[in-house]
């Protein structure tokens, strides 16, 4: 496993739930933190100084990534400011809810946009940089929707899969140097408001009948951050969510 401290991360929504939850595990295993937010201000610069009193060096970075000049201005400030990034997880994912016929090309264009473009992006302004030291890790946080299409959730899906796609195509092209995988969560933390009802009929759909946590995506991000061996891999943490349908 690589020792990543000394090593930069950059978390795209980064600041809140499940990305604080990696930040916060990246962190703790040494590196410096570069943590990505858009509108959440507040809980970025929280999420800095929780990352600070695990004792690493960290800063907060506004960016909308549906806005490709604002993606490539992150990527060089966070570059600026450290140097150099490590290990880019890209966690930040509008969640586009709208059938066929609801989708408008705004709602597409943001789920595409912030998916899959704003990864591209990134991977283009600092993979060169992770190849000239010889080493780098990249992580997209995907969902289910890449493997089981949701009605409802056309964007989303489609973003994801695109996102997915756009993962594998990199750990072809950038290997040796720099690995690049995917976490797939399953339910892990609900959205603010979701239903009680919906709570249940969700951990009822995993094998293991329970909602898993942040903490369990950011143990996944963290081992294939490490995992010197691991590329092109898909890690799903949805307690068995798929296979519910042998049951
Ligand atoms: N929660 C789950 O159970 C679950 C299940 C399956 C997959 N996942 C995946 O795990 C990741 C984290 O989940 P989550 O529930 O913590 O996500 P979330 O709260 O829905 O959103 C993550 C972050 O995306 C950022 N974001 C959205 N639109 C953006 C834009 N235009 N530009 C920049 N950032 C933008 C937001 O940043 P700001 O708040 O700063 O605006 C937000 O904090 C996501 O990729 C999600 O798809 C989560």
């Amino acid at each position: 496993m690589r020792n990543i401290s000394d090593r930069t991360a950059l978390i795209t929504g980064g600041a809140a739930r499940v990305g604080r939850a990696i930040t916060l595990a990246l962190a703790g295993a040494g590196a410096r933190v570069a943590v990505h937010y858009n509108h959440s201000a507040k809980a970025a610069q929280e999420a800095v100084a929780r990352a600070q009193a695990l004792g690493a060096e960290a800063q907060a970075f506004q960016a909308d990534l549906a806005d490709p000049q604002a993606t490539r201005a992150l990527a060089a400030a966070v570059q600026a400011r450290f140097g150099g990034v490590d290990v880019l997880v890209h966690a930040a994912s509008p969640f586009v809810r709208a059938s066929l016929v609801e989708t408008t090309l705004e709602m597409w264009r943001q789920a595409m946009g912030v998916l899959a473009e704003s990864f591209l992006l990134l991977a283009q302004a600092l993979a060169p940089g992770m190849i000239a030291r010889g080493e780098g890790a990249i992580v997209a946080i995907l969902d289910r929707g890449v493997f089981d299409p949701w009605p409802k959730y056309l964007s989303h899906s489609v973003g994801k899969s695109a996102l997915w796609a756009l993962a594998r195509s990199l750990a072809v092209e950038l290997a040796p140097q720099v690995r690049v995988n995917g976490v797939v969560p399953g339910p892990v933390l609900p959205p603010p408001g979701f239903p009680q009802a919906h709570v249940q009929r969700l951990a009822e759909g995993t094998l293991l009948g329970r909602w898993g946590s942040p903490q369990d995506v950011a143990d996944a991000v963290l081992y294939l951050v490490r995992a010197d061996y691991v590329t092109g891999e898909v890690l799903f943490v949805d307690g068995g969510e798929r296979w519910t349908h042998r049951r």
